[in-house]
This record gives structure tokens, C-alpha cells and sequence, in this order.
């Protein structure tokens, strides 16, 4: 009989070198945003596009900035899904606004989760559900704009296409 210990230490040896490594194990994506606008535009913005994309319209044409659902907004929190267009897979999303500065300023904490747990390799789809709706909404021209994410937390980050995903 081995050891519980000598398992740990294979299973944890193989699990450090072949997928932590390599980003989460899970495809999913936390990106920091920072404005210097008032959280309050930032919350009008995302919330207006996330309901201009519920319907299946916006990728007729292909993309994915379509299929978003609002699941519940307040001045701190939004929460929504968001399909993915053909394969229907469920993405859960949500950003968390902090004002700084006096409220002139804007701090986003966003994440979004595939639902599908096997979903390790997503072509950075998790990204894009997040990053499509700062775009879209015209956020990313705002004032301060600054991202702050990495490969390692968000799955296939660099690679992303978002005009695809
Ligand atoms: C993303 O995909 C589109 C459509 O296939 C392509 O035109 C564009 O060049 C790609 N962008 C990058 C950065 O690869």
C-alpha cells in the first residue's frame, strides 16, 4: 500500500506542472477596470447593453454580443448570463462597481464563469462576454480607462478574438 501522502504529491505534481500553469483550470476570466468617471455612467452603460443584447439579433452577422440576460442590477452589483450563440453554452457574469475618490472614480471587479464545468479551453470566449459589453457600451473610450487582467487569470486572454467570441 503507498502512502495517502505519495498520491498528493503525484496528483499535485501533475496538476501544478500541466494546467495551473497554463491559466485556470476552469474557463473562466476576472478582469479589473478603472475609470475616472462616476460608477454611477459606468452602471447606466453596462446595463443599457446588456439589455440592447438580450436577443439573438446582434450575430446574425456572426460575433457573439447577442444573447445576454440581466439577472439582477443595483448600484454596486450587476449580474447576468450570457449564451453563447449555436453551441448554447451558459456563461454566468457580474461586475462589482467601487467608487474611489470621492465618487469621481470607478473601480470594476468583473467576472464571468463558464457553466459547463468540463470547459477548460473557451478561445477566450469568458473574456470577450466581458470585454464586449465595455466595448460595445463605449466604456473603453472613457475617461482613465485602464484594464488590468493576464493569461493567468482569464483563460486564453491573449489569444482572444472578441470580433469572433
Ligand atoms: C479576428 O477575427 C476576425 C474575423 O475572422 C479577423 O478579421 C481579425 O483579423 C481577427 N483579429 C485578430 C487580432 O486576430
Amino acid at each position: 500500500m503507498y502512502p495517502v501522502g505519495w498520491f498528493l504529491a503525484v496528483f499535485l505534481a501533475v496538476g501544478t506542472s500541466q494546467l495551473c500553469c497554463a491559466g485556470p483550470l476552469h474557463a473562466q476570466c476576472k478582469v479589473e477596470w478603472y475609470f475616472e468617471i462616476p460608477c454611477q455612467v459606468v452602471y447606466e452603460s453596462l446595463v443599457s447593453q446588456i439589455k440592447m443584447w438580450g436577443t439573438m439579433a446582434g450575430c446574425t452577422m456572426g460575433g457573439q454580443r447577442c444573447l445576454y440576460k440581466l439577472q439582477s442590477a443595483s448600484a454596486h452589483f450587476i449580474a447576468a448570463k450570457h449564451t453563447t450563440p449555436f453551441k448554447r453554452y451558459v456563461d454566468d457574469i457580474n461586475f462589482r462597481l467601487v467608487s474611489y475618490y470621492f465618487f469621481s472614480c470607478c473601480h470594476i471587479s468583473a467576472m464571468s464563469i463558464s457553466e459547463t464545468w468540463y470547459a477548460i479551453k473557451d478561445h477566450g470566449t469568458n473574456y470577450c462576454n466581458l470585454y464586449n459589453l465595455m466595448e460595445g457600451s463605449g466604456l473603453t473610450e472613457a475617461r482613465g480607462y485602464k484594464e488590468v487582467t493576464s493569461d493567468f487569470l482569464c483563460t486564453q486572454r491573449s489569444s482572444a478574438n472578441c470580433t469572433i467570441y
